[in-house]
C-alpha cells in the first residue's frame, strides 16, 4: 500500500497543475457578467469529485448558483463527515495591482513561502483549499482507506452571501445529514505552527447614502449655506467611535460576551509578533479599541468599519461643487451574542437619528450572517488536533479568527452539528487582496493532514 506521504509526493505535479486549470477559470460571483464562468467552474469541480472516485455527484440547481453536491456511503453505521467549500472567487480588481494577471496562475517564490506559491486569485480562497479536500479523498479511494461516509457540497456564492446554500440547506437536511462538518476555508498561524479555528465573526453590512440638496450646486454659490452630504456623512461616520475606539452605536455591546481573563491569557500565549504585524503592513503603529490587544481587537471584538466611501468630483483637475448625495459601504463585524439583524436595525436607528434635519438619510441592509465559537472538548477538535500534530509535527493552537462564513452558525441551527475548521492560508497570502497566494507547501500538507483528520475521528467516534 502507498503511504499518504509518498502518494502526494508522487501525484504532486498533477495536483498542482489540475488546481492551476481550475483557477483559470474566472468564477466572480458578485458580477453577473461572469455567470458562464460559474457555471464551468460548477462543471469542473463536479467532474473532479467523479474522477476523485465519488458514487453520486450531481449539479445541483438553486435560485441562484449551483451547488455541487456528492457522496460516498461506505456504510451506514459509520459516521459521516460533510466538507463544505466554494468555487467561486473574489472580484479580481484592482487589476494593475497585480504582478501577474489574477486568472493565468504562476508559481513564485515569497519569503513566507520559500517552496513556492500559487499566485491567482480563488488560490487560498476557497480553490486551493476546496480542493486539498477532493484530492485528499481521491487518495483513500485509491488506497482503500477511506474509514467512514463523506458528502461534498461545494457552493459558488459564498463570496456574497450564501443565500441559495441556506435555501438548498433548508430543503435538504435529510441529504446533508452528518456527524461532523469540515471545512478549510480559514488560515493558520505560520507553517510552522498549526492552529485550528474555533472562531468566525459574524457580520452586519450596511449601504449609507446621503442627500442634502436635490442637484449638485457650485460651491462657491451655495457653500456654507446648504448642507454638504460628503461633509456630513464623514462627520457621522467619525462620531461612530469616540477617543478610546469604542463603538458609541447605544446598544452595540449589549450582547457581547466578554471573554474572560483566563481566555485572555490564554490567547496570549500564541505566537505573536507586533512588530513583524506592523512591518508586512508598512504601518508605524497599530490602532485599534483601548483595552484589548491586537490579537483580540481583530477576533473576540466587533468593529465598524467603512468598507468604501464616495460622491462628488473625483475626476482630473478641481471642479468647484457641491454634491447632491454622498455614499459610503459599512461592515460591521460582529462576535457572540450579537445578533446581526438587531444590529443592522440599531445602526439604522442609530444613524438616522445622528444626521443634522438637513440631509436625509437611506440606510440598504446588504447580507449578514451570525458569529459561530466552537468548543474544543469535542472529538471533531480532538481527531484536528492529532492530525495537525502527526502532520507537523506539533500541536495546534485554538484560535478565534476575524473573518466571516455566515453559513457556519446556519449549520449549527439546522444541521445540529458542529463544524471544524482546518484552515491552511496563512493571512499574508493576500485573500480578497491584489497577488492572492497559497503556498504549495500548505496545499500539499492540507492533502497529507485531512485523511488523518478522517481516520483520527473514526478512533475517537462513540458508536
Ligand atoms: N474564507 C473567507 C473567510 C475567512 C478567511 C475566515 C480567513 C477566516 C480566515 C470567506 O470567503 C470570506 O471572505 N468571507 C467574507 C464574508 C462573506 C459574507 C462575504 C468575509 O469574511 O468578509
Ligand atoms: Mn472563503
Ligand atoms: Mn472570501
Amino acid at each position: 500500500m502507498t503511504t499518504l506521504k509518498s502518494y502526494v509526493k508522487e501525484n504532486k505535479e498533477r495536483f498542482i497543475n489540475e488546481l492551476i486549470e481550475l483557477l483559470k477559470i474566472p468564477s466572480i460571483s458578485a458580477d453577473p457578467a461572469y455567470k458562464e464562468d460559474i457555471i464551468n467552474t460548477a462543471e469542473a469541480v463536479n467532474s473532479a469529485l467523479k474522477k476523485a472516485g465519488c458514487n453520486t455527484v450531481e449539479i445541483c440547481e438553486t435560485p441562484g448558483n449551483p451547488i455541487i453536491y456528492g457522496e460516498h456511503i461506505i456504510d451506514n453505521n459509520l459516521p459521516t463527515i460533510l466538507v463544505y467549500g466554494h468555487y467561486d472567487v473574489q472580484p479580481a480588481d484592482p487589476i494593475e495591482l497585480w504582478d501577474s494577471p489574477p486568472f493565468e496562475p504562476v508559481i513564485k517564490k515569497t519569503e513566507k513561502h520559500p517552496e513556492g506559491a500559487i499566485f491567482a486569485r480563488g488560490a487560498c480562497d476557497d480553490k486551493g483549499q476546496m480542493y486539498m479536500h477532493i484530492k485528499a479523498f481521491e487518495y483513500m479511494i485509491n488506497n482503500d482507506v477511506l474509514p467512514c461516509n463523506v458528502k461534498f457540497m461545494i457552493e459558488g456564492e459564498e463570496e456574497i452571501g450564501s443565500s441559495s446554500l441556506e435555501w438548498f440547506v433548508n430543503r435538504n437536511q435529510k441529504k446533508l445529514s452528518n456527524d461532523v462538518i469540515l471545512i478549510s476555508d480559514t488560515g493558520m498561524i505560520s507553517n510552522q505552527q498549526p492552529s485550528i479555528t474555533t472562531g468566525l465573526r459574524g457580520l452586519s453590512y450596511v449601504e449609507v447614502e446621503v442627500t442634502g440638496p436635490n442637484r449638485d450646486v457650485h460651491s462657491g454659490l451655495y457653500g456654507g449655506a446648504v448642507p454638504n452630504p460628503i461633509n456630513i456623512l464623514t462627520k457621522m461616520i467619525a462620531s461612530l467611535h469616540d477617543e478610546n475606539n469604542h463603538i458609541t452605536i447605544p446598544g452595540f455591546y449589549d450582547k457581547v460576551i466578554e471573554a474572560s481573563d483566563e481566555e485572555r491569557a490564554e490567547m496570549d500565549k500564541a505566537p505573536f509578533s507586533l512588530k513583524a504585524y506592523k512591518k508586512a503592513l508598512d504601518i508605524d503603529e497599530v490602532y485599534g479599541e483601548k483595552g484589548y490587544t491586537t490579537n483580540e481587537r481583530n477576533s473576540i471584538r466587533p468593529t465598524v468599519d467603512v468598507n468604501g466611501i464616495w460622491g462628488g468630483y473625483i475626476g482630473e483637475g478641481a471642479k468647484t461643487v457641491i454634491a447632491s448625495k454622498a455614499f459610503a459601504k459599512i461592515s460591521m463585524r460582529l462576535v457572540p451574542d450579537q445578533d446581526p439583524d438587531e444590529i443592522t436595525a440599531i445602526f439604522i436607528k442609530h444613524f438616522k437619528s445622528i444626521a443634522p434635519r438637513s440631509v436625509k438619510v437611506k440606510v440598504t441592509p446588504h447580507h449578514g450572517g451570525h458569529p459561530y465559537v466552537t468548543p474544543i472538548d469535542n472529538i471533531g477538535y480532538q481527531a484536528a488536533n492529532k492530525a495537525y500534530t502527526e502532520s507537523f509535527g506539533v500541536a495546534a493552537i485554538p484560535q478565534r479568527s476575524g473573518g466571516s462564513i455566515p453559513i457556519v452558525a446556519l449549520f449549527e441551527k439546522e444541521l445540529k452539528s458542529k463544524t471544524i475548521l482546518m484552515g491552511f492560508g496563512l493571512d499574508s497570502d493576500a485573500i480578497h487582496s491584489p497577488n492572492e497566494h497559497f503556498g504549495i507547501f500548505n496545499f500539499l500538507k492540507g492533502i497529507e493532514t485531512i485523511p488523518l483528520f478522517y481516520k483520527y475521528y473514526v478512533e475517537l467516534f462513540k458508536f
